[in-house]
């Protein structure tokens, strides 16, 4: 009946308020989670939808935590790269002895 409760390693908040999702804040999150699920980093890494973080005019947002980087106009290729360097890179040093 009780669940363990347990955290990811990562967390990438994808905003989802109005103006997020209009330009495109649905999407990366589903490309993130594409990029977890590939990467086989379920389970470390997670994807957690926001409400409007307050950022509107640089729709879309995303924030990648523990490093802090937040992107804004992200596009695919904006969200590729911020994945690669703050998500990849980080997780496979912390794997490395
Ligand atoms: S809707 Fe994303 S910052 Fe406002």
């Amino acid at each position: 009946m009780s669940k363990s409760f347990n955290t990811p390693d990562k967390v990438i908040y994808v905003c989802t308020g109005s103006k997020c999702k209009k330009k495109g804040g649905k999407d990366l999150g589903k490309f993130f989670r594409g990029m977890i699920k590939e990467m086989g980093l379920k389970g470390q890494v997670e994807v957690v939808k926001t409400d409007c973080t307050d950022r509107c005019d640089f729709a879309p947002v995303t924030c990648m935590q523990p490093d802090n980087i937040w992107t804004a106009h992200t596009d695919e290729r904006k969200a590729k790269e911020a994945f690669e360097q703050h998500i990849l890179q980080q997780t496979a040093k912390q794997e490395t002895p």
